[in-house]
């Protein structure tokens, strides 16, 4: 772990300066073991927008790692962020990254409190960002009852793999609201509602 970067990230988050975080780091050759991307103030408006308009006041972040992206979007926005992971025992390890939000740990296999959760966010989005497991994923989205789920992670071309993908057919369920190029680095914030019209399809 690069620790200069480390140590000037914690300097700027413990002095709230999350414009500063994004404006200096979003091309550091390791910002990738803190965060993968790291949004424009343009992006951040864009995201706070888009979930208030279908209705949600806060966000639940699946696979947030150290949490750095949740903090800055409670800081950019003023929704509250919470955040879920797996492996307790990684994030209280001394090579693990510092952690910017109190993470709620998960287990592979969903447990009784998380799916409680899930069912609960009725005005909570539900986001994955450059999240890389595809069952687990399905199984979110299965019990989750709220009306918006945000992907962001790499656009075609991008030679990153992650799943999903922004861009994913998520069933007759979930239908593109819209979305947003962060700065110009081929990453997308992509923003899924909740198909209200399925039930009433006439087949
Ligand atoms: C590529 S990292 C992305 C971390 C962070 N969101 C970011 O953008 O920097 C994917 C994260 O998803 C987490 N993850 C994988 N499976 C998960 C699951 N079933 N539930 C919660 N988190 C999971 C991993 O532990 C990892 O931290």
């Amino acid at each position: 772990m690069d620790e200069s970067l480390v140590n000037s990230i914690l300097n700027l988050y413990k002095h709230k300066n999350w414009r500063a975080i994004v404006s200096r780091y979003h091309d550091h050759p390791d910002r990738s073991k803190l965060l993968w991307v790291f949004p424009t103030e343009e992006n951040f408006a864009f995201l706070r927008d888009s979930v208030v308009e279908l209705g949600c006041n806060g966000i639940l972040s699946i696979g947030c790692g150290s949490g750095l992206l949740e903090w800055m979007i409670t800081e950019a926005t003023g929704l509250p962020v919470s955040g879920i992971e797996i492996d307790g025992a990684w994030w209280h390890c001394k090579y693990a990254p510092p952690t910017f939000i109190p993470l709620i740990i998960t287990t592979p296999t969903l447990n009784s409190s998380t799916i409680s959760l899930l069912r609960d966010a009725k005005s909570v989005a539900l986001l994955f960002c450059y999240f890389n497991n595809g069952p687990a994923f399905a199984q979110y989205i299965k019990h989750y009852s709220g009306p918006v789920i945000v992907i962001i992670g790499p656009g075609y071309g991008k030679g990153v793999h992650t799943n999903p993908t922004p861009f994913e057919d998520l069933g007759e369920e979930w239908k593109m609201y819209r979305s947003q190029e962060i700065r110009d680095s081929q990453d997308y914030i992509a923003i899924y509602q909740r198909n209200h019209n399925k039930e009433t399809k006439i087949v």
